[in-house]
């Protein structure tokens, strides 16, 4: 399972927009769904990880395993239990005003150097798009870390990377309306 190869951002096909999934769902696509989700877990657990060569990470599109299409998914543990979807074909439909970034900034299983600096996102998104882990339509409202995660993810459908967002000039200038989390 965590034998998935995961593609780099120097290969060309980072940048390239993602295709629709044909709905419903296919079970091959199920398939490479669970095998992501799989992944993400199993990469948190340090000596897994270690054992394998392998980063932890809580999010990773389809792209990043060298197909086209627009999916991700979401996986880390917290307090109230564990944050995990399975999305296919996300759409987000409402984005605040208010900017957020992380302090420590953003980092990618695609990519191996570190990109200092504050990757400006929305505070707060709506997000609608199908749950293969709940087999059914969703909407979700996510603001702070929860809405930059799924902003990253969402990204990486349209071929962005997290350090297209960080200012080259003044990497650590804050927006004026940003909150740092
Ligand atoms: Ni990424």
């Amino acid at each position: 399972m965590a034998k998935l190869k995961i593609v780099k951002d120097s290969n060309p096909i980072m940048r390239k927009r993602s295709l629709p999934v044909e709905m419903p769902l296919s079970k091959e696509d199920r398939n490479t769904l669970d095998l992501m989700l799989n992944y993400l877990k199993k990469s948190q657990d340090e000596k897994y990880a270690q054992k394998h060569n392998i980063r932890a990470g809580v999010g990773l599109a389809a792209i990043q395993i060298g197909q086209l299409k627009r999916m991700f998914v979401i996986y880390y543990e917290t307090e109230q239990g564990p944050v995990q979807y399975q999305l296919v074909n996300p759409q987000i439909i409402e984005s605040s005003v208010r900017k957020c970034a992380l302090e420590h900034g953003e980092g990618c299983l695609s990519v191996d150097e570190e990109h200092e600096g504050y990757v400006h996102r929305y505070h707060k998104i709506k997000l609608k798009a199908f749950d293969a882990l709940q087999d059914k339509d969703i909407i979700i409202t996510a603001s702070g870390f929860d809405a930059v995660v799924l902003q990253h993810e969402y990204d990486h459908l349209n071929g962005i990377l997290f350090y297209d967002h960080i200012d080259a000039k003044s990497p650590f200038k804050k927006l004026n309306n940003e909150e740092l989390i």
